[in-house]
């Protein structure tokens, strides 16, 4: 479904934080872990479409993602590092608000709102400021806005960042659900979020930023993500435990 093809990343500067990195995604559970400056946000900044690989392909669905990103767009739920929110507005307001910018309409917003907010635990809360929030719920808000449509296409920077252990494994529950027929693709520093996730993906060659198995694999070597990585491998590779068949 969404494929990143020999994907690589450089800043002005020099800076290479993606190394000719490919990834074939089907429905399942992505978890990259790497330390601060590995490439992970880059890397998911490419595959949301928010920032252009220097050299390499994204192919959603077969085609070209970064020549016209719109397609990965409508089916993209996103919630980035440093996710920013209206502080006048209630968690109901500006979900609604960003509702309306993906266009749902006002009815199944509704319901769909109403639905998310109870998934991130924040009923009781939705009609609070969104500047009285902690940082714990101000992330749920964050996951919420990234599945309003329904995506196809999940990615998500540092979720559980600032989530106590409870909401953590709620959304750790969460995520694997929605990776049963969705690509989810997740960053952490967590090793426990990777692990208990049951992902789907297998580990990366080397670098930084590496993908997690049932087993959270990472060599922190490289400051840039590199090497080939592929949940669902081609045939007839043998699948690595707790790998999916392609999808
Ligand atoms: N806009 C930018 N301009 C220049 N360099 C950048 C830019 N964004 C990231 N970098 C550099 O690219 C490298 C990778 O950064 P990135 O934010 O992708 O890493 P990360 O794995 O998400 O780190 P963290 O765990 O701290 O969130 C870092 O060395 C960073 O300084
Ligand atoms: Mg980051």
């Amino acid at each position: 479904m969404l494929e990143l093809i020999d994907v690589t990343k450089d800043y002005r500067g020099g800076k290479r934080a993606v190394d000719g990195l490919t990834l074939r995604l089907g429905p399942g559970l992505l978890g990259l872990l790497g330390p601060n400056g590995a490439g992970k946000s880059s890397l998911m900044r490419i595959a949301a479409t928010i920032t252009r690989p220097t050299s390499g392909r994204v192919l959603f669905e077969g085609a070209d993602a970064v020549a016209d990103p719109r397609a990965l767009r409508r089916n993209l739920g996103y919630l980035p590092q440093d996710f920013g929110v209206y502080p006048n507005l209630t968690a109901r307001e500006f979900l609604a608000y960003l509702a309306a910018a993906k266009g749902l309409s006002r009815r199944s917003a509704r319901a769909r709102i109403d639905e998310l907010l109870e998934t991130v635990g924040l009923t009781g809360a939705a009609k609070r400021a969104l500047g009285g929030y902690s940082g714990g719920m101000l992330r749920r808000v964050g996951i919420a806005q990234a599945l309003l449509a329904d995506p196809k296409v999940i990615i998500v920077d540092e979720p559980t960042a600032g989530l106590d252990p409870q909401e953590r494994a709620r959304f750790r529950a969460l995520l694997a659900d929605l990776a049963a027929d969705r690509v989810v693709m997740l960053s952490t520093h967590i090793v426990s979020d990777i692990e208990s996730a049951r992902p789907t993906s297998r580990s990366s060659r080397a670098g930084g930023c590496c993908a997690g198995a049932r087993r959270a694999n990472c060599s922190r070597r490289s400051a840039a993500a590199s090497g080939t990585c592929s949940p669902h491998p081609p045939r007839p590779t043998p699948s690595a435990p707790g790998t999916r068949s392609p999808g």
